[in-house]
């Protein structure tokens, strides 16, 4: 065990990666890096954790902003419920980042992982993370089978994880984990040959690398069928902002139908009044975590005296730039 903590903290000593956060103790930098790469690789968060350290050196600053601001600047980085919930902690801090592990914890969007990583890098505490790159080096290298998504599962590698913590530097243990995790012991094609675990491997001895670690269910991944309307008037378009209760909440996007099965859409919107849908180019398949979107895109020429329903605002063309909306929409935006 002791071997395997001092092997993993001269590996990172030597190979770690180069990230702007880890010049730092600010609590606040080390969260703002933390929401970001929680569900993104390195390589595309990064100029995302420069802006918004810039923008928002401080929690008072990021509390100050508008939460479109916010929205807008997050845009292109998926899972927005992250944004909300930055912004939303941000104002929860009265200007002080919280001291204590309870204190991190109970911030909005802050887990049992972030929770651990920031007080490790920030205070030196020890509290040790798990996330996919944990789960994935230890189930190989001390062969466990037990299924990462089980409650037993998530239990056993917590308590090994704390178990192999280096309790003086808890912030580098941690980080040379995700970084082995990403650099060597990665999920496909592991770069076993200068492991330097490879000869206590047990995944390696029995063969077993690309089986670990065992995950008992599968993600479920379910279709939906997107008809997105782009409503011209003059020089104005028409936008929707999303609601609660699905994804995207409070993005914007262009006027939606959804439809059960796939096809082009038969019966134009009541809103659309006489003008007729053409099709701009052929559907998309936009791919999130556990959906999978196909995506077409329409136009729509409306007369100027067309009345704009409530659910929608009107907004210049010129002006669209200034409103987040999801990646797909910009995508097919692009196609206009
Ligand atoms: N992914 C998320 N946080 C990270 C960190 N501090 N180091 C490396 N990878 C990470």
């Amino acid at each position: 065990m002791a071997n395997f903590t001092q092997t993993l903290l001269k590996w990172y000593k030597i190979n770690k990666r180069d990230l702007p956060f880890r010049d730092t103790h600010d609590a606040y930098r080390i969260w703002l890096s933390e929401i970001i790469f929680q569900q993104t690789r390195i390589s595309q968060g990064l100029s995302y954790y420069e802006k918004f350290a810039a923008k928002f050196p401080t929690p008072a600053a990021l509390a100050a902003a508008d939460e479109d601001e916010v929205l807008k600047l997050w845009q292109g980085l998926g899972y927005y419920s992250r944004a909300r919930n930055l912004h939303a902690a941000a104002k929860s801090m009265k200007g002080v980042f919280p001291r204590t592990y309870d204190g991190v914890r109970a911030l909005k969007g802050v887990g049992d992982y972030t929770a651990a990583a920031i007080c490790s890098m920030a205070y030196n505490m020890p509290y040790a993370v798990v996330d996919g790159n944990v789960y994935r080096v230890l189930a190989r290298v001390f062969g466990i089978t037990t299924p990462i998504d089980s409650t037993e599962g998530k239990k056993e590698f917590t308590a090994l994880a704390q178990k192999l913590l280096n309790k003086k530097h808890p912030g580098d243990f941690n980080q040379a984990m995700m970084d082995f995790g990403a650099m060597v012991c990665t999920p496909q094609a592991a770069r076993c040959e200068g492991c330097p675990f490879i000869k206590i491997c047990v995944a390696r001895r029995q063969n077993r690398v690309d089986e670990l670690p065992v995950k008992a269910q599968k993600t479920k991944v379910s279709e939906r069928f997107f008809h997105y309307i782009y409503v011209e008037q003059g020089p104005f378009v028409w936008l929707h902002k999303r609601g609660a209760g699905d994804i995207w909440q409070n993005l914007y996007e262009l006027p939606l139908v959804e439809t059960a099965k796939k096809g082009m859409l038969k019966k134009s919107p009541t809103w659309c009044g006489r003008a007729k849908l053409s099709p701009v180019g052929s559907s998309v398949k936009h791919v999130l975590s556990h959906r999978v979107i196909w995506a077409q895109l329409y136009k729509a020429v409306l007369p100027p005296a067309a009345q704009v329903p409530p659910q929608f605002l009107r907004v210049k063309k010129s002006s669209l730039e200034k409103y987040a909306v999801p990646r797909l929409v910009q995508k097919l935006l692009e196609r206009i």
